[in-house]
């Protein structure tokens, strides 16, 4: 073992025999002997470094280009807006051009870079050529948010067929077109890559009213943990950002006043989320040194609506 092998190993695993490297397989080329070795060495650098630069180093997004479908909307809007902020070309990409140019106009506010790229996630080619034009414009993609979503209060029994297909296809089925899509680029180039999917509480636990919603959010979950096993070794992390209760369009013709009432007091916090409170998991989730390891997890941001009981 080197001097600078045994310098980075946990102390309290410095003489165990786990770590003696002829017992422990070369791991897909690691960058090191040992596949566990990088946050040692952030740890070490740390009492030289200034808190702004620290944390700029570990969540800096510079010379990242991050694409976000649903970017028109309330949540992956100012999720963008995070991103710009931290430095990511931003992408903005849905339907209206008009709701994108709002959110364009205060990503420029805050010095960031950003454009809309119009998608109907319903379409495998309209996906196809938001990721070209961005290849075009920007020559790269980091950061994929996959965060379109549909809604629907109306009762199980009373579900047609066609409102379940539609639910399904916007939440579910272009999410699985999305990571194909940008998936196949990501390896084809070997990329490392942060793929975001939006889940929802009612992917954990199926709530009232919102039947087909809480299906789909549920297999997004699934397909997230699934392809973060898929494709953990290619540096490709996938996870799933799970907001409480944001007020946003897609819900609005959910939430009535008892409804309202009802979440509040299953909310430990007491009240709805600020889109802005997704930002901090975002930078998170997206980073690849901050979130170098974190790949199929569920990031819950709820005010404790998922720990509340009595
Ligand atoms: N708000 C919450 O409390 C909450 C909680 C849990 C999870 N979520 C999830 O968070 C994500 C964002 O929702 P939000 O609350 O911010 O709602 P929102 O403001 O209504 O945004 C949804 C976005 O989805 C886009 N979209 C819908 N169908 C599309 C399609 N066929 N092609 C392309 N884009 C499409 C819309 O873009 P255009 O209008 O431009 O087409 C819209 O901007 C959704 O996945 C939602 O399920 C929200």
């Amino acid at each position: 073992m080197t001097t600078r092998e045994a310098r980075v190993l946990p102390s309290k695993n410095r003489s165990h025999e786990l770590w003696n490297s002829s017992k422990i397989p070369q791991i897909r080329g690691a960058r090191y002997q040992y596949p566990c070795l990088a946050p040692r060495e952030f740890a070490m650098k740390l009492p030289f470094m200034q808190t702004a630069a620290y944390l700029k180093d570990l969540f800096d997004l510079s010379g990242k280009t991050a694409v976000i479908i649903g970017g028109t909307g309330e949540l992956c809007g100012t999720m963008a807006v995070g991103l710009a902020r931290a430095g990511a070309e931003v992408v903005l990409g849905g339907r209206i051009p008009e709701k994108a140019e709002k959110r364009l106009h205060e990503i420029q506010s805050h010095g960031g870079r950003g454009y809309f790229v119009p998608v109907d996630v319903t379409s495998r080619e309209s996906l196809h050529s938001l990721l070209e034009t961005v290849l075009d414009r920007s020559g790269q993609v980091d950061i994929l948010i996959n965060g379109a979503g549909t809604n629907s209060p109306t009762p199980f029994l009373e579900i047609t067929e066609e409102e379940y297909q539609k639910i399904i296809d916007t939440n579910l089925s272009a999410i699985f077109r999305a990571c194909q899509v940008f998936g196949q680029y990501f390896v084809d180039e070997s990329r490392t890559a942060s793929i975001i999917n939006l889940g929802s509480i009612s992917g954990l636990n199926p709530l009232s009213r919102v039947f087909t919603y809480s299906a789909s959010k549920a297999a997004v979950h699934n397909l997230t943990r699934n392809l973060a096993r898929e494709w953990a070794d290619k540096d490709i992390r996938v996870n799933t950002l799970v907001p409480g209760f944001f007020p946003a369009e897609q819900n609005r013709k959910v939430l009535d006043e008892s409804r309202v009432l009802d979440i509040l007091r299953q909310t430990p916090a007491s009240r709805f989320g600020n889109a802005e409170e997704l930002i901090g998991a975002t930078l998170l989730l997206a980073s690849t040194k901050a979130g170098s390891f974190i790949t199929g997890m569920e990031m819950i941001v709820d005010g404790g609506f998922q720990a509340m009981t009595i």
